[in-house]
């Protein structure tokens, strides 16, 4: 067995308050702070001032960029680093959810390129003529995470929607894992119901698509199946009831859990078709287009996937409560996708893509994205679903 493992420099604060504690943390990172945050929930419930306050008071100047719509777009990325380049920002301090920290690091990457002539986040994507490549120049990220969520702020990854032509392609690259990586339970816990059970299903996506991945290893599983299992158990409990702090810290670790496993280990088939339905539908949450195409993809795993792949999703589904047979046979892997609906079910995310408003005649645009704009993590699942088979998993979620 061979595989390689790069530990990231991320200093990680988690608990409750721990906001408080970040001051003469990034002090030492930087003088001069951006501060990207969402539309309105961290300024609604008071984490922003209370951010700045603490920032000020250890010296930190703070500038504001507020406003990053869910799914952030190119546009948004660009516009922020101009704001950052004109208040000379030398750390971008991310707070919010996995949109508002992508936001923050693909900033970090534009202005620290900038004056190598880069005026766009798109010239950074694979999808891009010019390819150019993210160097140390990046400016340092600090990533307060409001989700449990997307892995982002232990993750070196960063996802943005092309304006113009609705690709959701991602960037990634090791000077983007955040230096400074923010979980607070007091923050976290203003989640409403819709968006715990959407970002905690994102959750379960990444461990599972991190050990069913090409590029699974064993460390990365370790971290997945234990994600796995708090999932299983607290998001459901946390759905119903938005105060069980216990489950809070359980849902907020497993999100680090996965991240973790996805930052070493990066998603497969479910990550590759939601991204092109959020990007062409942006009012359609990552976490939801994943609930609705995941037991697709498993069945077609089971079907078609050699043993090992039925004993990883034996292994997933008894983490999820159930027994499995010895043998790992293929009875025993698709319990994988009864947990999985049973689980989307109890956190009502059991929905269709025509229910959302996906128009039957985007299946097709959408399923050529996923070889076009989402290859890496097409590429990352061990059954190689064509267009075709890709367009009929699409129509059977719709
Ligand atoms: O915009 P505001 O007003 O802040 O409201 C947000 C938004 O409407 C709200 N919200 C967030 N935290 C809240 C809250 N409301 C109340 N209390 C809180 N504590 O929830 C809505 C969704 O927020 P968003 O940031 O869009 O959600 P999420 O955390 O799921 O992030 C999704 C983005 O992250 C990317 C996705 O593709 C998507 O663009 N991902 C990033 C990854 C990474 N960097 O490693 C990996 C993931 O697979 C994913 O691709
Ligand atoms: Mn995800």
């Amino acid at each position: 067995m061979n595989f390689e493992y790069l530990l990231a420099r991320t200093e990680l604060l988690f608990g409750e308050g721990v906001l408080e504690n970040i001051g003469d943390k990034v002090s030492k990172i930087g003088s001069k702070s951006l501060l990207v945050t969402g539309k309105r929930s961290m300024s609604r419930l008071g984490f922003l001032d209370k951010t700045e306050g603490v920032l000020k008071k250890a010296g930190v100047e703070v500038v504001r960029y507020g406003g990053v719509e869910p799914n952030p777009t190119v546009d948004t990325v660009n516009r922020g680093a101009k704001l950052a380049l004109e208040h000379n920002c030398d750390v971008v301090v991310g707070l919010g959810g996995g949109s508002a920290m992508d936001t923050a690091k693909a900033i970090a990457v534009l202005t620290g390129h900038w004056k190598e002539g880069a005026t766009s986040i798109w010239s950074f994507s694979s999808l891009s003529e010019e390819k150019k490549v993210i160097t140390p120049r990046t400016l340092p990220i600090v990533a307060i995470t409001s989700t449990s969520g997307t892995g982002s702020h232990v993750t070196k990854y960063a996802v943005f929607t092309n304006d113009k032509t609705s690709a959701k392609p991602g960037i990634g690259s090791e000077f983007m894992y955040p230096r400074l990586s923010v979980v607070d339970l007091d923050i976290v816990s203003t989640m409403p119901p819709v968006v715990t059970a959407t970002t905690g299903f994102d959750v379960l996506a990444h461990a599972m698509e991190s050990i069913i991945s090409t590029a699974s290893n064993p460390i990365s599983q370790l971290y997945a199946l234990e994600a796995i299992r708090m999932v299983y158990k607290y998001l459901p409990r946390v759905y119903t009831k938005g105060d069980d702090r216990e489950a809070r810290e359980k849902m907020a670790l497993a999100d680090t859990y996965a991240g973790w496993a996805i930052a070493v280990s990066p998603p497969e088939l479910p990550h590759a078709m939601s991204h092109p339905i959020s990007g062409h539908y942006p009012d359609i949450s990552h976490g939801m287009a994943l609930a609705i195409v995941t037991p697709g993809v498993i069945c077609l795993n089971v079907e078609k996937g050699h043993a090992n792949i039925l004993k990883k999703y034996s292994l997933i589904a008894q983490n999820m409560g159930r027994s499995v047979s010895a043998s790992y046979n293929k009875e025993d892997a698709l319990q994988a996708d009864r947990a999985v609906k049973e689980l989307r079910k109890r956190v009502d995310l059991d929905i269709t893509l025509s229910k959302l408003g996906v128009t039957e005649d985007k299946i097709e645009d959408i399923a050529g994205d996923v070889l076009t704009c989402n290859r890496g993590a097409w590429k990352n699942n061990p059954v190689q679903a064509d267009r075709k088979e890709i367009g009929e998993l699409l129509r059977q979620c719709y």
